[in-house]
């Protein structure tokens, strides 16, 4: 019986990007969700680092990085004994698989992802890796077999142009790859802006009053929200038009809690903007200070790395398979 269990489980992969702190705002609206993902899916959740130097990193800020992003996920509730963790750089199977694919996919094709015509646009010295991107993500997702990519809606045409990949691959070469599907994140609720909260919560926001990063001091957690725009009704209501400020830290109130958002307005009828605002600073300095305890025991210790260990010692013998398996279909051998 369990084995069958097992064995029905679908398989999903995603892959991280290293850069920046993560904002309540990830966490809400994508972190949560991968965190329900793992009871669901034999999932293999990886830290693009190999992503992150298309565009220039500073070495020690990005190595940095690498490694907060690593302990703030498991420090988020992502599990490694029910998840296969690790770095993409450490795994050599990734960029030569990608070469392989780059000679199956057109340069058209590459042309026309969005996102390197929007970053391309940015800035006209981009390296080359800017545009086989697409490619080297593809590979990430083939070397596995799996069923999912869950993505955020902005890296959907990448899952496609995997899939395009996969099935010409398989078509010239004969079945090589499965042929993934994006499980596209839910929109789910949007949390906003402290300071403006007609803007989404952005870590790239120049004012930070508005916005709540995961190792921010819990006590400047607690000021940014006291200090939210609300308006001058007085009265806490879901009214995202008229009152935003309000709605939106509803919203978070609701996420966190677990509450109906008409529980949440029915709870905090009589109370003020004052109190309910320090209900809220409760709530979110609560679940937050879970996070950096976890957090701390975490970015310096021994324990970090044996999770990588395992993670990439899994990650070589399942991508090596496919890699071999690719070099003799396309005739790479003595
Ligand atoms: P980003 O930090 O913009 O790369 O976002 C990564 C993912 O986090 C997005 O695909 C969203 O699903 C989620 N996310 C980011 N900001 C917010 C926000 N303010 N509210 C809800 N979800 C968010
Ligand atoms: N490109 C993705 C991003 O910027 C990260 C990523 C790299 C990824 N490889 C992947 C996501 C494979 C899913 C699957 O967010």
């Amino acid at each position: 019986m369990k084995r069958d269990e097992k064995m029905e489980k679908k398989k999903m992969l995603t892959g991280l990007q290293p850069t920046g702190v993560i904002t309540l705002g990830n966490y809400i609206g994508a972190i949560k969700q991968m965190v329900d993902y793992q009871e669901k899916y034999d999932s293999i959740i990886f830290i693009a680092d190999m992503h992150a130097i298309t565009i220039p990193q500073d070495p020690e800020t990005l190595a940095n990085n690498i490694r907060q992003l690593i302990a703030l996920y498991i420090a988020c509730g992502i599990d490694p004994k029910k998840n296969t963790i690790f770095l993409q750089s450490e795994n050599p199977y990734h960029a030569n698989i990608s070469w392989m694919l780059e000679c199956n996919t057109y340069f058209g094709e590459l042309s026309r992802m969005t996102q390197f015509k929007d970053k391309s646009k940015k800035n006209a010295n981009f390296s080359a890796g800017l545009f086989t991107y697409p490619v080297l993500m593809a590979s990430d997702i083939l070397a596995y077999d799996v069923d999912y990519v869950p993505v955020g809606i902005d890296q959907k045409q990448h899952v496609e142009i995997a899939r395009d990949i996969a099935i010409r691959f398989n078509k010239k070469y004969g079945e090589t790859f499965k042929v993934p599907e994006p499980l596209i994140r839910a929109e789910g609720t949007k949390i906003m802006d402290l300071q403006s909260p007609d803007k989404k919560m952005s870590k790239s926001s120049e004012n930070q009053k508005g916005v709540i990063r995961l190792l921010d001091d819990t006590a400047v957690i607690r000021k940014k929200i006291m200090s939210a725009t609300t308006d001058s009704m007085g009265k806490i209501n879901f009214d995202i038009e008229n009152q935003p400020g309000i709605s939106n830290l509803i919203n978070i109130y609701v996420s966190l809690s677990g509450m109906s958002k008409e529980d949440v307005v029915e709870k905090f009828a009589e109370s003020n903007y004052g109190t309910f605002k320090t209900a809220v600073a409760d709530l979110v300095v609560e679940e937050i200070e879970k996070i950096q305890k976890r957090y701390n025991d975490l970015i310096n210790s021994e324990e970090l790395d044996r999770i990588l260990d395992v993670g990439i010692e899994k990650a070589l013998k399942t991508s090596r398979e496919k890699y071999e398996l690719m070099k003799q279909k396309i005739g790479l051998r003595r």
